[in-house]
């Protein structure tokens, strides 16, 4: 034994009430990527980060979730009391990024980054022996899924960032929020917050989704749906052209979602894996059209829906997602389905099956939510009446024919 008094002197632990306020930043900040991803899905030009962004949107969501539920076990139920204000102001200011470079640079190399560092961090932080399922939680599942969106975000970034000048001005100011609330953990020494950057207005939520310059843009009056059996490939070409434009329904979920935070936090995590469900089904169309021999930068963007359906309320626009589009689109996947396996495409037959599973769930949700959308935003009508009166106006506004045929047949008029 080394006779010096406290050679051996064990590291200190936190307590469980430390730990508690630990999980409970880790919970905030997973949150605020949340929603700063989702209100910038939409103005994200870049076709690739709008695919990762989508499932990082879900991804920090679960993890909230994950957090959330370690929590209760812990005895904390109410996992947004008493975060500190400076964290609240960091999660106020991500929002305020300007372009693509600032998002990434701030919310991935700055936030995330540094969650990554204190999950990996917290076994030798907590008294791991006794707190494994903390462990497993923080250092297991989120430590392997922040370790992957870090290492996307900079092999991403160092590819775009020249285009975006002077975003290490904001990198830094956010940096800086974080480290005068003592980091991730809030236990470490204080640093000094910077001043604000001049110039950055708040730019969500978008009322238009962007694309890259150069991407071909839908054009309606040449949207004809081919005949499923008399021409099969144009049908199954057609097809997969619109799912890949489900982008725009994950990008309206991703403002709708920006636009609710009074919701309860399970709505939330219900939207932000619908958003996610949508991405998945562009990319079901990504993969198809590739296939069939088109590359998804020709295949014209249908960024209409999303810029009209923005004009819209995001209680509105909820309402007619999930219970107007959304259930009239039901009856075309089961036939396709059909239509697919009868001519042995297993591929597309697969492809639509998952879909539809999806979509059985986006339905429900939109049952259970819309009527809390309505108490909780003020509105008078039922959700049967707003269904009836955002109906009427998608007949009007939508530029997609495909969503006027599908209303005109859900209610058994066949005048076109
Ligand atoms: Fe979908
Ligand atoms: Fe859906």
């Amino acid at each position: 034994m080394d006779g010096s008094p406290g050679a051996r002197a064990p590291k200190r632990r936190i307590t469980i009430e430390q730990n508690v306020a630990y999980l409970k930043r880790y919970a905030f900040l997973e949150r605020a990527c949340m929603r700063t991803l989702a209100g910038w899905l939409p103005g994200v030009p870049e076709w690739e980060a709008k695919n990762e962004i989508g499932l990082h949107v879900w991804e920090s969501a679960h993890a909230a979730d994950e957090l959330h539920a370690r929590l209760r076990e812990l005895r904390a139920h109410h996992p947004e009391r008493g975060v500190s204000a400076g964290l609240h102001a960091l999660a106020e200011a991500l929002d305020h990024a300007q372009n693509t470079a600032e998002v990434i640079a701030t919310v991935y190399l700055v936030v995330k980054r540094a969650l990554l560092d204190a999950y990996r961090a917290h076994p030798d932080a907590t008294w791991a022996e006794f707190d494994r399922p903390t462990v497993k939680v923080v250092s297991e599942r989120l430590a392997e899924v922040t370790a992957r969106q870090v290492t996307w975000a900079e092999q991403f970034f160092a590819g775009v960032a020249a285009n975006y000048p002077g975003w290490e001005a904001w990198r830094d100011y956010i940096a800086s929020l974080l480290a005068a609330d003592g980091g991730v953990t809030g236990a470490e020494p204080p640093g000094a917050a910077l001043p604000r950057p001049a110039g950055h207005p708040l730019r969500l939520p978008w009322a238009e989704c962007q694309r890259m310059p150069g991407w071909p843009i839908f054009d309606p009056a040449v949207d004809i749906e081919p005949d499923r059996k008399a021409e099969p490939e144009a049908h199954r070409l057609w097809r997969f052209k619109h799912y890949l434009n489900e982008m725009t329904a994950a990008e309206t979920l991703g403002s709708i979602l920006w636009m609710t935070p009074e919701m309860p936090w399970e709505y939330q995590h219900n939207v932000a894996r619908h958003l996610w469900d949508e991405v998945r089904h562009s990319q079901l169309g990504q993969t198809r059209v590739q296939q069939l021999g088109l590359k998804i930068e020709e295949v014209p963007q249908v960024v209409q829906i999303y810029n009209v359906m923005m004009t819209l309320p995001a209680v509105e626009q909820y309402a007619l997602l999930t219970t107007v589009i959304e259930p009239n689109g039901m009856p075309e996947k089961v036939a396709n389905r059909e239509h697919w396996e009868n001519i042995d495409d297993d591929i597309s037959a697969a492809a639509v099956s998952y879909d539809w599973s999806d979509e059985n769930f986006h339905v429900r949700w939109g049952k259970k939510w819309t009527p809390v959308l309505l108490e909780t935003y003020g509105y008078q009508e039922t959700p049967e009446a707003i269904a009836a009166r955002t109906e009427a106006w998608l007949m009007e506004n939508t530029p997609v024919k495909m969503q006027q045929k599908m209303a005109l047949d859900a209610h058994g008029n066949s005048q076109n």
